[in-house]
């Protein structure tokens, strides 16, 4: 699966998008190590604290299907009905939870305009020195 296959899956789900209060929609598609997709959306709510975002729908999906290992996800977000005009990089909650299901030096993060347009990074570079469950013994 490549980088343009990936986006154009999220530019997809981003479409599911349900933003009536920011009006921003975001779109996301992971790939888990075995090479199926799943993708997400963000989902706001009334109570504003109850929203989610595309990533985590997405991650949120896969884990839910038993899936739990993750090499890249695509990631597009932008006001609602309107060309996307910046790189919507995940949130840093989403980082936390990205990081949960990876090796952060291998994954992954790729965040776009469109199919031709789009940056790189592993999620260490997104989230370096994180906190993970090695400091439980896990
Ligand atoms: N949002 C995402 O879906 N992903 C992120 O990483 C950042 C923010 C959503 C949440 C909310 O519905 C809207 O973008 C505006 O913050």
């Amino acid at each position: 699966m490549d980088n343009q296959q990936l986006i154009t899956l999220a530019l997809k789900a981003r479409e599911n998008a349900y933003a009536p209060y920011s009006h921003f929609t975001v779109g996301a598609a992971v790939l888990t190590k075995d090479g199926l997709v799943y993708t997400g959306c963000n989902i706001e709510n009334a109570s504003y604290g109850a929203t989610n975002c595309a990533e985590r729908t997405a991650i949120f999906k896969a884990v839910s299907e038993g899936k739990k290992e993750f090499v890249k996800i695509a990631i597009v977000g932008g006001k609602e009905g309107e060309e996307i005009m910046d790189f919507a990089y995940p949130c840093g909650v989403c980082r936390q939870v990205i990081a949960e299901f990876c090796n952060p030096v291998e994954m992954l993060v790729v965040v776009a305009k469109s199919e031709t347009e789009y940056i790189e990074k592993t999620l260490d570079e997104l989230l370096p020195l994180s906190f993970g469950g090695s400091v439980w013994n896990i």
